[in-house]
């Protein structure tokens, strides 16, 4: 540690935000500099004041050391902090890593300005050149800029010290729900200017296309010297007024070395997330002989963001806010994430119907800015700043001010000029103070052109005009607080919920609901889901490790390979730890889309169908400013019979907000049972983020309900049970008994709804059997299942029929038992069948509460592919509103199940005891044949892991349930 950092140990300092650094501004540098990432000479030191040592390894930057071989682990908690100090302080064993390289600066920068950028570092970064100090910044998810120009020399050689502090008085503000690493995250450049430079550039363009681009050159711009820009080979003009003003000021016009350039374009195509449309804006510092001195690159998106009442509108457009809460994350390392990742989830975010992102809770990597304003998604950018373990006492804290201020004016300074940014966000879960206000203030002033949201102030209440929220912007709020808020008369500002539909683990139950209100509703305008990614890190299990950058390819569709496991809280060893939240993202941890998304997309869907009884349908542009002409459609029937029926589909020319009738595009065929008509809308030609033929929605109405009613003549057999009334079956290895209870989801567990079951004893109820009766082809058994909480009586007759065996059921609930997991019937097969066919809501997986995205219709999948690899094992695999399925080996024997009524389903390699009893997909066993569950009754999913549970309509109710069911053998 070099003398001056230790003296004034910055990192118990929250005064010091920074020395040295250089103001932030929305200059990119990234295409003219030097890359420094690769490997780094590296030591870990158990503190900052521990001297270094000769023994250097090394460490990849960008890059936690945290997933690099180091002894420092990831660890993860929520809202506590990982060491029990008082803010500003930290805990004397304090890793602290030590970075060092020799850098070549190049001999043609004699004479010009050398800047070193870090992308980021957390939490405090202490910068050394050739044994100088040359800074000191804070802020991990921002870069810091140090001006080299007079310590390092041309042609030489410098070697750059980088230390990174660990812990330190920031980190009580950057107390993210999120794992704690050190290390350098972002690239490392090293660049140089003109002395005389662009210092920042700030646009500004209008849906009218008026554009106003402000140059700073900050410092005397001498004589002769001049600004000029064009937007697409269009040169923009001087704003003549500004240079007169100027040139009358005497005491301005020598050191402003402001170029203000103005235009009007003419017939200008406005910037929306559905039209993303950027001109190109190249700004240039000439010399008196007009040679560049400097150059500044720009992409231009011409769009207005305004409140109007309690409508946030964009382009006079009142748009439903269709988002996701999005880290900076990445299974193997961490919150370093390349261009293509990010690439990769935001187009996955597009083919799912999101149009918005909160950078939940800190700027991201400037990369996702510039493909969101390229793909078309709305941001709301977020300061780091979460203060949330000791939220009370720092929001006020005078010694914090200056870090609210500097946080938040810097992720404006950097990001102004993306179109995409449409609202600011003070930060996340840190109370509400007057650093707020503070910070606040600075934003209002520097940039009048977009609302500033924070939910903590919002919280204070969400009409308060007072506070520093021009948003509601509310967290988990349920959907009849919101709906009532929205008719109450008092609503002053748009509600968009800053967080909602909690997807940890099984979830995201009632999203549909939420959305059915959110459109009905005038002044509800959407909300941002917690969250995009489930965060597990890929672990070694021989040895606990991170896998690292090595563990590339090491895992597929979700699973990790042999080996390996996706690592949550706890799992490396850390104290203390908050489990599995940190895995709650409607994505697994290696994107694999959780089966949410398809429910998502139909909930987003552009495209939406209406019947019209006999004489069509309605197809109606649900869009805000797109026509229909990007999408193409079939049509798809199905039957209950099993066919599928497909015609091409014209989708009429609609602009948004319009509908048209269409006729039926089939005859409906005589028989075939129930009929649903699907519209299986794709793109039809490559859009940026999608192919010509992806499916953007599926649409869906029923054009005939009656189920065909099969009633199989009686055979003149007995059906055979056991001495327990247990049927005995050759393709069952365990007969059909009750099951009231799932292994617990993420919800049911920190709901409260599993730690219930588990007392009631629902998890295993003793099965007494009471009595047999056979009748002719039928055997009646009645058998109680003792549970601690009540006794629930279950009937079962079987009855030979031709082909097979009808099971009628039925169980009788108690009071006592008022919210059970489910009712039906469980059985176990022979090892044998691989492949599900089903008619019915799918192919995803779907549950009460959430099956909107789930088409009826014929539907096939393997059996291993219908599970869901939720990262805590929990129930998965269901599928709603099934009619019949059959369950068969490759050599077409197996079985097959007709449901009296559509039923929930599923079918998997796991009991429930199994998956519950298992931490980990690693220590699961799957069974040889299928365990296959058919639900009269099915709770809900909600989101009660954070947020409001499942709506009264999706509990299982109490009193009689009967289901009926014909197995038959293939
Ligand atoms: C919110 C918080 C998020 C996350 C989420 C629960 O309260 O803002 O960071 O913790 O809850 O997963
Ligand atoms: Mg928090």
């Amino acid at each position: 540690m070099t003398a001056p950092f230790s003296w004034l140990r910055p990192w118990e300092a929250p005064e010091v935000t920074s020395w040295g650094r250089l103001p932030m501004c929305a200059v990119d540098r990234r295409r003219q500099a030097v890359v420094l990432d690769g490997e780094w000479r590296f030591q870990l030191l158990p503190s900052p004041e521990t001297a270094v040592s000769d023994a250097w390894g090394s460490s990849y930057v960008p890059g936690a050391w945290t997933l690099q071989d180091t002894d420092d682990l990831p660890q993860y908690t929520n809202v506590r902090m990982p060491f029990p100090e008082f803010p500003p302080h930290v805990p004397a064993a304090n890793p602290t890593g030590v970075y060092e390289r020799a850098v070549d600066v190049p001999g043609e920068w004699a004479g010009r300005r050398i800047v070193l950028q870090v992308g980021a570092a957390e939490s405090v970064l202490l910068v050394e050149v050739d044994g100088r100090p040359v800074g000191i910044s804070k802020d991990s998810h921002l870069a810091a800029e140090f001006e080299l120009t007079d310590v390092v020399r041309p042609g030489s050689p410098a070697r750059v010290r980088l230390t990174v502090v660990k812990w330190s008085d920031a980190s009580h503000i950057e107390d993210q729900d999120q794992w704690w690493h050190g290390g350098i995250t972002r690239s490392v450049l090293l660049y140089a200017t003109d002395p005389l430079h662009l210092a920042d550039v700030t646009v500004r363009a209008r849906r009218d296309g008026d554009l106003r681009v402000d140059c700073a050159v900050r410092g005397p711009l001498p004589d002769g010297w001049y600004v000029t820009g064009d937007l697409d080979g269009q040169f923009l003009a001087q704003d003549a007024e500004f240079d007169r003003a100027n040139a009358e000021d005497e005491r301005v016009s020598g050191f402003l070395g402001e170029a203000r350039l103005r235009a009007t374009v003419p017939g200008v195509r406005t910037w929306t997330a559905e039209t993303p449309e950027l001109y190109g804006l190249t700004v240039r510092l000439h010399r008196p002989d007009g040679t560049v001195a400097d150059t500044s690159h720009h992409r231009v998106g011409f769009r207005d963001v305004e409140i109007v009442g309690r409508d946030l509108l964009i382009n006079g457009e009142r748009v439903f806010i269709r988002g996701v809460n999005r880290h900076d994350f990445h299974p193997l390392t961490g919150r370093t994430v390349s261009y293509d990742d990010m690439r990769a989830d935001l187009v996955l975010l597009k083919r799912f119907g999101f149009n918005a992102i909160r950078t939940a809770h800190y700027p991201n990597d400037p990369a996702l800015y510039d493909l969101a304003d390229e793909l078309g998604f709305y941001v709301v950018d977020e300061a780091d700043i979460e203060s949330h373990d000791h939220a009370h006492e720092i929001a006020d804290d005078p010694r914090y001010l200056n870090a609210f201020v500097d946080r938040v004016s810097r992720m404006v300074l950097r990001d102004k000029n993306h179109p995409s940014v449409i609202i600011w966000s003070l930060g996340n879960e840190s109370d509400y103070g007057a650093n707020h206000d503070a910070a606040a203030g600075w934003v209002r002033r520097h940039d009048p052109t977009r609302p500033v949201q924070y939910e903590g102030a919002a919280k204070r209440g969400w009409a308060d005009p007072d506070v520093a929220s021009d948003i509601a912007c509310p967290m988990y709020a349920p959907i009849e607080e919101c709906v009532a808020h929205a008719l109450s008369g008092k609503q002053t500002k748009p509600l968009i919920q800053c967080e909602y539909s909690h997807a940890m683990g099984n979830s995201n139950g009632t999203l549909a609901d939420h959305w059915a209100a959110i459109e009905a509703t005038p002044g509800l305008q959407g909300g941002f889901i917690w969250e995009f990614w489930d965060h597990g890190i890929l672990q070694r299990v021989s040895d606990g490790r991170p896998a690292g950058r090595a563990g590339a390819g090491l895992y597929e569709r979700g699973v990790a390979a042999p080996g390996h496991r996706w690592a949550y809280g706890g799992d490396f060893g850390e104290v203390p730890h908050d489990g599995a939240f940190i895995a709650d993202g409607v994505v697994l941890p290696d994107r694999t889309p959780k089966p949410v998304l398809y429910e998502h997309r139909e909930i987003a869907a552009p495209v939406r169908l209406q019947c019209l009884r006999h004489e069509g349908v309605v197809i109606g542009n649900h869009q805000h400013f797109r026509g229909l002409d990007w999408l193409t459609g079939e049509w798809r029937l199905s039957l209950a019979d099993g066919r599928t029926l497909t015609a091409p589909a014209e989708l009429p020319d609609l602009r948004p907000g319009e509908t048209a009738a269409v006729p039926l595009p089939f005859e409906l065929p005589e028989g075939g049972g129930e009929a649903w008509l699907t519209l299986r809308v794709t793109t039809a030609r490559d859009e940026p983020w999608a192919p010509a033929g992806t499916v953007v929605c599926l649409p869906q109405v029923r054009l005939r309900a009656t189920p065909v009613q099969r009633t199989l003549p009686v055979a003149d057999r007995t059906v055979e049970v056991d001495a327990d009334g247990l049927l005995v079956h050759p393709l069952l290895v365990a007969a059909p008994t009750l099951s009231l209870w799932r292994a617990p989801t993420d919800n049911d567990e920190l709901g409260g709804m599993a730690g219930r079951w588990r007392d009631w004893g629902l998890d295993a109820p003793v099965r007494e059997l009471v009595a047999v009766r056979r009748a002719g082809s039928s055997v009646g058994v009645l058998a109680e299942y003792v549970c601690a909480a009540g006794v629930v009586r279950h009937e079962q007759v079987f009855t030979a029929v031709e082909g097979g065996i009808r099971v009628e059921e039925s169980a009788e609930l108690p009071e006592t038992l008022n919210d059970v997991a489910r009712v039906g019937s469980v059985f176990e097969t022979v090892a044998g069948p691989t492949l599900l066919e089903w008619f019915g809501q799918g192919p995803w997986e779907s549950y009460p509460d959430r099956s909107t995205g789930a088409p009826v219709g014929h539907h096939s999948l393997p059996v291993d592919e219908l599970f869901t690899p939720y990262l805590r094992p929990q129930e998965s695999g269901g599928r709603h509103g099934v009619r019949h399925f059959t369950l068969s080996a490759p050599d077409a024997t197996g079985l097959a199940v007709e449901l009296a009524r559509p039923s929930q389903i599923s079918v998997n390699r796991y009991r429930a005891a199994d998956l519950a009893a298992a931490a980990h997909h690693d220590e699961l066993r799957p069974r040889a044949g299928c365990v296959v569950h058919i639900d009269a009754a099915h709770r809900g999913l909600g989101t009660a892991s954070c947020g409001p549970d499942t709506s009264p309509a999706y509990l299982v109710p109490t009193g009689t349930h009967r289901w009926g069911w014909v197995l038959r053998v293939l």
